[in-house]
C-alpha cells in the first residue's frame, strides 16, 4: 500500500449481535453502565437500534424503544449511532404508507439516529426511495444498502447499477448486507472493488456475520478490496451467528498497516463488561451454544443455514425427512421460477416452503401460501428477474398483477391513527409503535398505564412474569427476523418448562401464513367461498353428477385458514407415532369423501356426524408447515362419518369426512 488506509469498525453488540446471538435479549438496565465506555473506544459507529430491538423492548422488555434510543443518546454524545430500517416495510414485512415511512424517519433522527441503513429484500430501489429521501430531508446520513445473494441475474453490473441509483438518491455510503454469512472472500473482494470502481467517494461498509465461518476474511478481503468500514462486535458476544469480533480484526488490519482508530484499552473493558452479560444469559438458557458454533452446512447447499434447518425442521413434522435431497433440489429451482429473490426473511421461508410443498403434493405448485401469491402479484416489490410467467398465471389465475410500487396504492396512516388513538398515545413517537406493531404496542401501552407487571428476572421475558393480567410480553412469539437464528420465548407451560429456545423461522417465531390450495387436479371448477366475511376466490373440486364414481372421489376444495395460532400452541405430534388415517376408502354411491390435500397433523374437528354442512364449511383444520389449513366441505350435505381424530397424523388423499 502507497499509504495507510483507514478502516473504521461499527460496533454491533447493542443491535445485531444482541438480536443474533440472544433474541434481542438485552434490556437497557444490562448495558447502561457501559455505554460511557462504548462512547469513548472510537468506532465509526454504534449500531443500536431497529431490527428487532423495537419489537423486543415492547414485546417483552417493558422498555420504550424510543426512551431507550434518548437514553443511548444521552450517554453516547460521540459515537455516530446507527439503526437498520427495512425500507417501505419499517420494522415489519408489511409495506407502510409513505407518510408513516417518513414519520418514522424523522422520529428516529430526532430521538437520536445519526446513520440510517436502509434496505429491501428484493432489492427494489423503489421501496428505498422515501426512507432515503426522509433521511437526506432531516440531516441524517442514509446509508444505501444491498443485499447480497448469489444467482446468474446477481451480476456485479447488476449490483454496481444498484449502487449508481442509490448515490442519486443522496445515500452518503453504501452498505454491503450479507444476512446470512454466505458471502465468501472472493465475492467480497470482487464486489467490493466493483462498487469502490463506480463510487469511489462513497464510504463502503461491510455488514456479514460468522455463522458459516466466512466472516474475518469476507472482511479482509473487502478491505483489500476498498471497503472501508466492517461491522463488527465485541469479543464476548461475537462470532457463530453474530459478527466477527472487534479486537481480532482490528489487531489483523493493524498488522497490515491498516489504520484503526480504536482505543484498545476501551475494548478491553467492554470486552469484560460483556463476559459478564455472556455469562448470565448462557446461565439462564438465552444464550444457545449452538448460535456461537460454526456451521458450514449451507455452503454445501448454497442457502442460508436458517433456511436449512427450516426445511427439515417442516420435513420432520410431516414424517417426510425422507424427501429432504428433493426438497434440497427443488428449492433453487423455486428461486428460479420466483426471480431469484435474495434468500432473505421473509422470501427465504417462503422458497423453502414452497419447494417442500411443491415436493410433498407431487405436484408443482398445486399447493401456494398466500405469501407466494401476494410475492406473484408484485407485492414485494420488482422481482430481480421476472417471474416464469406460466408459474405467475398458474398461482395467480386472473388476479391482476400490482402495477409500480405497492405503496402508491395505500393511503395516509399516521394522522388518521393518530386521532383514533387519542389519548392512549402519549406522543407521535406512540402513534408510530402502534402502527408498527398494533397489538405489542396497545398491549405495551396498558401495562405502562398499569405500572408494569413484576418481573422476576430482566432477562427473563415471555412467561416469566405473572399470569395475572394480559400483558406486552404474553403475545405470541415475535415474527422471524432477517435470516438470523431465530428464538421463541415459550410459556413455560407450554413447553417442557424451557423459557426461550432456539426455533427456526417457520416454528414458533414465523407468522403463519394464510394457504390458499388449488384444486384437485380430477375436478376442477372455480368458486367464491366466503370466510368470516371475506371472499375468497378458490379452485373447488366439482362434484360431477350425484353419485362420484369409486375411481374419482369427489375432494375436499380445501381453502384458507385464519393465522395458526402461535406455533408453540399447535399440536405436538401424538407422542407415540400416531397412526395414519385410514387411507381413504371408494365412498358408497351419493356419499362424498372428503380427503386430507396434503400430509399434516389433525388440528382440529369442526363437524360431527349428522350434522348438516354447507359447501365451503370448514369440515376439520390441519395444522401442515406450522399453518393451519382448513378442509371444506366441496358441497352440500349431512356428515356420515368422521375419519379424522384429533392429533393423528395423515397423508395426502387421506380419508377425513364422509359426506352424505
Ligand atoms: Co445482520
Amino acid at each position: 500500500m502507497s499509504k495507510t488506509r483507514k478502516v473504521g469498525f461499527t460496533e454491533t453488540v447493542l443491535r445485531d449481535a444482541n438480536q443474533s446471538l440472544i433474541a434481542t435479549r438485552l434490556p437497557y438496565s444490562k448495558f447502561e453502565p457501559i455505554l460511557e465506555t462504548i462512547d469513548k473506544a472510537g468506532y465509526y459507529s454504534a449500531e443500536v437500534w431497529g431490527g428487532a430491538t423495537f419489537d423486543v423492548c415492547l414485546r417483552y422488555l417493558q422498555e420504550d424503544p424510543w426512551d431507550r434510543l434518548r437514553k443511548i443518546r444521552a450517554k453516547m454524545p460521540n459515537t455516530k449511532l446507527q439503526m437498520l430500517l427495512r425500507g417501505q416495510n419499517i420494522l415489519g414485512y408489511k409495506h407502510y404508507p409513505d407518510d408513516v415511512v417518513r414519520k418514522f424517519v424523522e422520529y428516529s433522527i430526532k430521538n437520536g439516529i445519526d446513520i440510517i441503513r436502509i434496505f429491501d429484500a428484493l432489492n427494489d430501489v423503489r421501496n428505498l426511495k422515501v426512507a432515503i429521501e426522509e433521511t437526506v430531508k432531516q440531516g441524517g446520513h442514509a446509508s444505501g444498502t444491498i443485499c447480497f445473494t448469489t444467482s446468474p441475474v446477481h451480476t456485479l453490473e447488476k449490483n454496481v447499477q444498484m449502487v449508481k441509483e442509490l448515490k442519486q438518491m443522496g445515500v452518503k455510503s453504501i452498505c454491503i448486507k450479507d444476512m446470512a454469512g454466505i458471502m465468501g472472500p472472493k465475492e467480497s473482494a470482487d464486489l467490493c472493488k466493483a462498487i469502490k470502481d463506480a463510487v469511489p467517494e462513497l464510504p463502503l461498509v461491510i455488514h456479514t456475520h460468522c455463522t458459516t465461518g466466512l466472516a474475518f476474511m469476507t472482511c479482509l478481503k473487502g478491505v483489500e478490496a476498498g471497503a472501508d468500514v466492517i461491522d463488527t462486535a465485541i469479543s464476548p458476544m461475537s462470532g457463530g451467528t453474530a459478527q466477527p469480533a472487534t479486537e481480532t480484526l482490528a489487531y489483523a488490519l493493524r498488522s497490515l498497516g491498516y489504520q484503526v482508530d480504536l482505543d484498545d484499552k476501551v475494548l478491553i473493558k467492554m470486552a469484560d463488561f460483556f463476559k459478564g452479560v455472556r455469562a448470565d444469559f448462557i446461565k439462564d438458557g438465552t444464550l444457545d451454544p449452538i448460535s456461537m458454533a460454526t456451521d458450514t452446512q449451507c455452503l454445501n447447499y448454497q442457502i442460508p443455514g436458517g433456511m436449512l434447518s427450516n426445511l427439515i425442521s417442516q420435513l420432520k413434522m410431516m414424517n417426510a425427512i425422507d424427501k429432504l435431497d428433493e426438497a434440497l433440489a427443488e428449492t433453487p429451482k423455486v428461486r428460479a421460477d420466483l426471480g431469484y429473490p435474495p434468500l432473505v426473511t421473509p422470501t427465504s421461508q417462503m422458497v423453502g416452503s414452497q419447494a417442500v410443498q411443491n415436493v410433498l403434493a407431487g405436484e408443482r405448485y398445486k399447493v401456494v401460501g398466500k405469501e407466494i401469491k401476494a410475492y406473484c402479484r408484485g407485492e414485494y416489490g420488482r422481482t430481480p428477474a421476472p417471474i416464469d410467467p406460466a408459474i405467475q398465471k398458474k398461482i395467480l389465475g386472473d388476479t391482476p398483477v400490482v402495477k409500480g410500487r405497492f405503496a402508491d396504492g395505500l393511503e395516509p396512516e399516521f394522522d388518521k391513527t393518530k386521532k383514533e388513538l387519542g389519548a392512549t398515545a402519549k406522543c407521535d413517537e406512540d402513534v408510530l409503535s402502534y402502527i408498527a406493531f398494533p397489538q405489542v404496542a396497545m398491549a405495551f401501552f396498558k401495562d405502562r398505564e398499569a405500572g408494569f407487571p413484576k418481573k422476576d428476572a430482566p432477562m427473563k421475558a415471555a412467561g416469566a412474569a405473572s399470569p395475572a393480567a394480559p400483558k406486552a410480553s404474553d403475545l405470541p412469539p415475535m415474527p422471524a427476523w432477517q435470516g438470523h437464528v431465530y428464538y421463541a420465548n415459550v410459556p413455560a407451560s407450554a413447553s417442557n418448562g424451557v423459557t426461550a429456545r432456539p426455533i427456526q423461522p417457520f416454528a414458533a417465531s414465523y407468522q403463519p401464513p394464510h394457504l390458499v390450495m388449488s384444486a384437485r387436479d380430477n375436478c376442477p371448477g372455480t368458486y367464491t367461498i366466503t370466510i368470516d366475511g371475506k371472499a375468497y376466490a378458490v379452485s373447488v373440486a366439482a362434484a360431477d353428477g350425484p353419485a362420484p364414481t369409486a375411481a374419482a372421489p369427489v375432494a375436499a376444495a380445501p381453502v384458507m385458514a385464519a393465522p395458526a395460532p402461535a406455533a408453540v400452541s399447535a399440536p405436538a405430534p401424538a407422542a407415540a407415532p400416531a397412526p395414519a388415517a385410514a387411507p381413504a376408502a371408494a365412498p358408497a354411491a351419493g356419499e362424498t369423501a372428503v380427503n386430507s390435500p396434503m400430509p399434516g397433523n389433525v388440528f382440529k374437528v369442526e363437524c360431527k356426524p349428522g350434522q348438516a354442512v354447507k359447501a365451503g364449511d370448514v369440515l376439520v383444520i390441519l395444522e401442515a408447515m406450522k399453518m393451519e389449513i382448513e378442509v371444506t366441505a366441496p358441497v352440500d350435505g349431512t356428515v356420515k362419518s368422521v375419519a379424522a381424530a384429533v392429533g393423528t397424523a395423515v397423508n395426502t388423499d387421506d380419508l377425513l369426512v364422509t359426506l352424505g
